[in-house]
């Protein structure tokens, strides 16, 4: 597993240079215009600080949201990344321009370890996932005019030639939700779409079935990717942020669906950001300790 990990970040590091301009990095617009929209709903002077985690060269989250503010004083930027290329960029590139503005801490490493270097409050968590069915079916209206599954076939230059697509399933009410399946479809030629996709929608009748897991591989580097059923998402996140501590709402950005976690105690001190699929880029044995640390990041 640690060298699993080590291969994961080695990918990312490989990243960074290319990130800004990736068609998979621009092709999910509506999570942010969701996010603003969320964001510019919330009155009063609280939040005043931005966590984002897993920001890779944070030309999403957060260089968006410092640019409009939506009424808010952020006094108080976390940035974090799995990637030290990523946070670099982040800091000598994107970012440089809020110096002074905002008080910039770079935190890079695994969402596990770093959120405990960040002072917990209640904050908003906009948290993105993206959504199995555009693994399969791209949506031009919706800014994502390739599907997933073409996308990763274009893009095998970057993420490795052919990739292994598993489900996997829920069980009910555990805390290993998520468990990677024995059967795979290997993938490495447009040719072969059809038929992956007739394999994968025979899934879809399980009743526990709540996603795909796609990885890829590069010499020393690994891709992971999770696109999820958005319900079974939802109970997933309940686990953590209970209901009567916690408000979940969702909605639904065409690629991704964002969860939106409002705690329920108190206003509000900042934003937590999670977006773009990072919870379906993490290793799978990382997600419980994820959701754990994000929760006790609100203090509770
Ligand atoms: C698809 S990018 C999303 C970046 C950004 N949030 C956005 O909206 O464009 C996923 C990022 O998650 C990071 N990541 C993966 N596992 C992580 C972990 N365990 N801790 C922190 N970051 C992680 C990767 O390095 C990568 O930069």
């Amino acid at each position: 597993m640690k060298k699993l990990s080590k291969d994961i970040e080695s990918f990312w590091d490989s990243c960074a240079k290319i990130y800004d301009g990736a068609e998979m990095t621009n092709d999910n617009p509506f999570e942010m215009s969701e996010l603003f929209t969320h964001l510019s709903s919330i009155s009063g002077d609280s939040i005043k600080d931005i966590v984002t985690l897993g920001g890779a060269t944070g030309v999403r989250d957060p260089k968006m949201i410092l640019e409009n503010k939506f009424n808010h004083h952020f006094k108080d930027l976390y940035f974090n990344d799995l990637s030290e290329s990523m946070v670099c960029v982040a800091e000598e590139c994107t970012l440089s321009k809020f110096r002074g503005e905002v008080n910039c801490n770079f935190l890079p490493g695994n969402i596990i370890d770093i959120c405990s270097k960040i002072p917990s409050a209640p904050r908003v968590v906009y948290l993105g996932v993206y959504n199995y069915a555009s693994f399969i079916s791209p949506n031009v209206e919706l800014g994502f005019p390739v599907s997933g599954i073409n996308e990763y076939i274009k893009n095998q230059e970057i993420l490795g030639h052919g990739f292994s697509i598993t489900p996997f399933m829920a069980t009910d009410g555990k805390r290993n939700f998520f468990l990677d399946e024995k059967q795979s479809f290997f993938i490495e030629s447009e040719g072969k779409i059809d038929l992956a996709t007739k394999w994968i929608t025979g899934f879809e009748q399980d009743y526990n079935f709540s996603g795909l897991t796609i990885v890829s591989k590069r010499n020393e580097r690994s891709f992971v990717s999770r696109w999820f059923v958005p319900n079974k998402v939802r109970v997933f996140l309940e686990i953590y942020f209970p209901q009567g501590k916690f408000k979940i709402t969702s909605r639904y950005c065409g690629k991704a669906t964002l969860f939106i976690i409002e705690p329920l105690s108190g206003l509000p001190r900042g934003i937590v950001t999670i977006l773009n699929n990072v919870v379906g880029n993490i290793l799978p044995s990382d997600l419980d300790s994820i959701l754990e640390s994000v929760r006790l990041l609100q203090g509770q």
